[in-house]
């Protein structure tokens, strides 16, 4: 095979020339051999060199996606009440203009006038500049800090040119005749908007109306590295909550997560002049940190608390991720007020999801800019609903899950294994005869075909000895195995094993899949099916 193998691929790319790109942790490194050598994921066009920026996922990634989202869908689309619609990759431009993308979405870049090396101005100054962040800021502003901090080109140290802006849109030419300019989305959120009167229309004009999303984006990023943390093309998972202002603290279930302990990154602390690794966060119910003012409305605590039991059951743990409250001049151009959850991983703290309220920004620029009135009534009053939107990145959580999964080669066993919670390992259950013959595997079979014909998602081994079957299963995650063993024809039972035990049990063969069920929706300890044995 030509081109770099994945290993290589996230080693080169996270020792490009960025700010927040150490050297990759070795866990890192396994962990995207482990994702090449069993399918969960490898860089685009591999048998060509790969493309940077793109990733195909691969039988178990595309199982552990679907999972995610599965888990989404369930806890915050149809648990809430909200639909889901499935919109085009490709935007007119007018959609793109009215949103602020053509002439906002972009980075500052600076390049060496030497080597023509390209690097992402904010990233490069903190990187050299000690530590600073100059997010946000115009682009002069970093020209003279580049200058007077005399921040050379890190590959050649050459001069670097006057910092200027990227634009971040995969720009369209659609058609033969007449072309009609386009882009591929840059967020799934614009489809949500553009759709909004249609939508509104079919669910019978009900207010507030969540209407999520989630599909593929697309960012021309600068430098796209550590894996799948910034893609060029990326799924989202996003809810755009139409609502009037004055709802913004009436969240109908408010009080089912009020108590909610959350961890929060003030502003405060962030202006307080400490470091980065000195920040301490902020532990306390939802409902105290909004009494306190720390979060701005009820929706964006009710949101903040939602995400935070929905990390927890994922496998990130309570004090590796937190929301932090991004500062005035790194909040997006749409956006009033911002809290993004970021997670503690081998790269630093990354944004996995951004909660935003974007007032009646996009609608009121769609309606300016179409000509058309997007309006709606309530309690007799006419207004133009404002947005409260919980933004989620796919690609990121994977990365952070797998991360956090991980258990590296002899810590409890002599091979390395993943901790997937079962709501989300791609595979449930793994169905092995103990031997090939005396009927044995024709009972697997038939489990294994029930099994499937239930739902679950199951696989079928029958090569080398049991222990082998076994760690090939927790390596990627599976968290139940059944075994068909002589016994079995005798008394009708399996043993079943549990992957983060190792233990056994005897189970009736009858009754596998409420076992499965129980113990997946966890209504059952695997302590509680009965006597571990040999
Ligand atoms: N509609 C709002 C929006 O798009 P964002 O903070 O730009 O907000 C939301 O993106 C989430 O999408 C991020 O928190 C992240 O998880 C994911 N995301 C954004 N850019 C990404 C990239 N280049 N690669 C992978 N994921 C990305």
């Amino acid at each position: 095979m030509t081109g770099t193998t994945t290993k290589e691929h996230v080693k080169n790319q996270s020792s490009n020339n960025n700010a927040d790109a150490n050297a990759t942790a070795s866990t890192t490194v396994d962990i995207y051999d482990l994702f090449a050598r069993r399918g969960f994921l490898f860089p685009g066009s591999e048998m060509y060199g790969g493309l940077s920026g793109f990733y195909d996922y691969g039988p178990l990634g595309a199982g552990l996606r679907r999972k995610l989202v599965e888990l989404w869908r369930q806890e915050c689309v149809r648990n809430e009440g909200y639909v889901e619609i499935d919109g085009s990759n490709v935007l007119r431009e007018e959609v793109l203009e009215a949103s602020g993308h053509v002439a906002n979405f972009g980075d500052p870049i600076t390049r060496c006038k030497e080597c023509d090396e390209v690097f992402r101005a904010d990233h490069l100054i903190n990187q050299e500049g000690g530590g600073i962040n100059v997010e946000g800021l115009p682009n002069d502003e970093m020209t003279r800090i580049i200058s007077e901090k005399k921040i050379k080109c890190s590959s050649c140290g050459g001069l670097l040119l006057p910092v200027e802006t990227f634009p971040l849109m995969f720009g369209l030419s659609v058609g033969a005749r007449n072309p009609v300019k386009a882009y591929l989305r840059p967020e799934t959120a614009q489809n949500i908007f553009t759709s909004f009167q249609r939508v509104f229309k079919a669910e019978r004009e009900r207010m507030p109306l969540g209407i999520a999303q989630t599909g593929r984006s697309f960012r021309n990023e600068i430098s796209p590295r550590q894996g799948i943390i910034r893609l060029r093309e990326f799924t989202q998972m996003e809810i755009e909550i139409f609502l009037s202002p004055d709802d913004l603290n009436k969240h109908p279930r408010w009080n089912e997560l009020s108590e909610t302990q959350v961890r929060l990154l003030t502003r405060d602390e962030q202006k307080s002049g400490k470091s980065e690794s000195e920040f301490k966060e902020l532990e306390c119910t939802a409902s105290e940190a909004l009494a306190s003012g720390v979060i701005p409305s009820q929706y964006m605590a009710y949101w903040i608390a939602k995400e935070t039991l929905f990390y927890l059951k994922i496998g990130i743990p309570f004090d590796k991720f937190r929301f932090r409250h991004l500062l005035e001049d790194e909040t997006p151009f749409y956006s009033t007020g911002n809290f993004d959850l970021e997670v503690m991983t081998e790269f630093g703290w990354k944004e996995t999801i951004g909660n935003a309220y974007r007032t009646d920004h996009d609608l009121s620029s769609h309606a300016k800019r179409s000509g058309s009135k997007i309006e709606v009534l309530k309690d007799g009053q006419k207004f133009t609903p404002h947005v409260f939107e919980p933004s989620w990145g796919l690609d990121r959580m994977f990365y952070c899950v797998m991360e956090y999964a991980y258990v590296p080669k002899d810590t409890d066993r002599e091979w390395a294994w993943l901790r997937l919670s079962p709501k989300i390992a791609p595979v449930t259950v793994k169905v092995s005869p103990l031997m090939k013959r005396d009927g044995l595997d024709t009972i697997a079979g038939t489990i294994l075909a029930e099994l499937m014909r239930a739902g679950f998602d199951c696989v079928h081994d029958d090569s080398g000895n049991v222990g082998k079957r076994y760690a090939r299963a927790d390596e990627v995650g599976i968290p139940y195995c059944i075994t068909v063993d002589y016994q079995s024809k005798e008394d009708g039972t399996v043993t079943i094993r549990n992957r983060d035990t190792m233990k056994q049990v005897r189970v009736k063969m009858d009754h596998l899949k409420e076992t499965l069920t129980d113990l997946v929706e966890g209504t059952k300890r695997f302590e509680d099916l009965g006597p571990p044995i040999n």
